[in-house]
């Protein structure tokens, strides 16, 4: 009992930062991005892959600690929705990361500006993945109700 309610509490906390600094990242790439609001996006991008690393770990400790017991979840098609949504998210935050990288590296010009287009490519990929994240959380919530085997 007190293992999954752990293990639950922290699920929760992670998943709310996550999406703080997915939104935060959102904020942040707008035309005009350079200087030390890049910087910040450089460092921010490298929590969101930590962050999510530790989400994903406390995740299957859950599947296997949790209350309802392994059993529940592979033989549930709202788990594995779930996780098909967590691999296109995963997917999807590949190009803005190698983007922010390669910004980084340009940035050695302190005048240096990322292109809009850039900008517009970049932003494009985040909002696509604010609607799997959002996809992950009503499949989180149906799995966990047992709605829809
Ligand atoms: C971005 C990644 C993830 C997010 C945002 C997320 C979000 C959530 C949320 C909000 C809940 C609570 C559902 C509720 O009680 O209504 C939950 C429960 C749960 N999640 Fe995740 N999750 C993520 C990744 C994972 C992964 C990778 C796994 C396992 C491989 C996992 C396994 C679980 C389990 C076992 C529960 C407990 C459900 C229950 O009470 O039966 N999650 N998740």
């Amino acid at each position: 009992m007190a293992t999954d309610l752990v293990l639950a509490i922290f699920h929760h906390f992670l998943a709310f930062l996550l999406a703080s600094v997915l939104a935060t990242e959102w904020t942040l790439i707008r035309p005009g991005l350079g200087g030390r609001n890049l910087a910040l996006l450089g460092r921010l991008d490298a929590a969101y892959g930590g962050i999510a690393g530790t989400l994903i770990a406390v995740g299957i400790l859950r599947v296997f600690f949790g209350l309802k017991g392994w059993e529940y979840y592979v033989y549930n098609t709202m788990f594995w929705a779930k996780m098909a949504s967590l691999v296109a998210v995963g997917m999807l935050s590949m190009g803005p990361t190698a983007r922010i990288v390669r910004w980084r590296k340009a940035a050695t010009d302190p005048a240096y500006t990322v292109p809009d287009a850039e900008i517009e490519t970049a932003r494009s990929y985040i909002k696509v993945q604010i609607v799997g994240f959002a996809l992950i959380l009503i499949f989180a919530a149906t799995m966990a109700r047992g709605v829809f085997y």
